[in-house]
């Protein structure tokens, strides 16, 4: 009898799962597709290849101070990049002592030693990238209600994001007209800037980068193209310092667990050599 029962409810919700399934897919299936302009006009980041691509990449770490320039002369003034420090830029090939003098042309918040009021001083090495508001009112107040955000970690919150980054950067354009006619809703409202790539198309970010606004002391090309793939190189290295010493420790390792693997195996087959099993 209570098998009976157990195979009856079992039935009985199995039933209903379907039912259900049923209706869902019915309801899906019935309903009309929206099409939203994100929907037909977000592109896709363009292709972007840097010498820290794939598993023996490491950083061109001229590329990567140039990237650094293009920081702090352009996104400085509104992205701040907490995780990084100054002494950290080391790693890019400075030596110590351009490193502390690089540091003292960055301003970060101090104390006053005789008064103990607020203050700003040169940064020290061991300083971290100071951050260009005060608050976040000040840096809503100061971008059309938009928080620049920070960067550090920009090149790994985002899918793909070296890519995205520098197709960010070379995106702006005016809306295409197709859109505007298939949907007038979606017209960029007042402050903010039309990119395909950003994913609502609009973002509050007017374009930060145009062409020769840097000038690289080596004579690098300084287009609106390759300077956002060196600030693109830049935030890889700021969001994975350690990323070379990843691929150079992992290569080793792994060659290692190869030659342990033979060499167990040999010692297994010598082990059990004159026994049967
Ligand atoms: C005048 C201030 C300003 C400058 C200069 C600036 N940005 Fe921005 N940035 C913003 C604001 C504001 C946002 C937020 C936009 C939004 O959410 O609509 C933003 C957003 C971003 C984003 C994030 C987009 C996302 O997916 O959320 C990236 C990446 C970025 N900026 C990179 C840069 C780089 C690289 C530079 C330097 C070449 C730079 N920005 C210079 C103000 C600025």
């Amino acid at each position: 009898m209570v098998r009976l029962i157990g195979i009856l409810v079992g039935i009985f919700f199995s039933g209903w799962l379907l039912v259900t399934l049923a209706v869902g897919f019915f309801t899906w299936a019935s309903e009309p597709k929206v099409e939203t302009a994100e929907h037909v006009f977000h592109e896709h980041p363009k292709a972007l290849h840097l010498a820290s691509d794939g598993p023996f990449g490491h950083f061109d770490l001229q590329q990567v101070q140039r990237g650094y320039k293009v920081y702090k002369e352009v996104c400085s003034a509104c992205h701040s990049l907490r995780h990084v420090a100054f002494r950290d830029l080391e790693q890019l090939g400075y030596t110590e002592a351009q490193v502390k003098a690089e540091a003292a042309t960055w301003m970060v918040p101090g104390i006053d030693p005789v008064t103990g009021e607020d203050t700003m001083r040169a940064a020290l090495p061991t300083d971290y990238f100071p951050k260009p508001y005060p608050n976040d009112v000040a840096a809503r107040a100061a971008n059309n209600n938009a928080i620049p955000p920070d960067l550090s970690l920009m090149a790994k919150a985002r899918h793909n994001g070296d890519a995205y980054v520098y197709s960010l950067l070379t995106g702006y354009q005016d809306q295409p007209a197709e859109l505007l006619a298939e949907f007038p809703e979606a017209k960029t409202p007042d402050g903010l800037h039309y990119n395909p790539y950003f994913p609502n198309l609009n973002l509050a970010m007017a374009q930060p980068l145009v062409d020769g606004q840097v000038d690289f002391d080596d004579g690098s090309p300084n287009d609106l193209d390759s300077m956002s793939q060196d600030v693109a190189a830049f935030l890889v290295w700021t969001a994975e310092p350690t990323l070379a010493k990843r691929h150079a420790t992992g290569w080793p390792v792994v060659l290692f667990l190869l030659i342990a693997t033979v060499l167990a195996y040999l010692a297994y087959r010598n082990v059990w050599r004159n026994e049967k099993h």
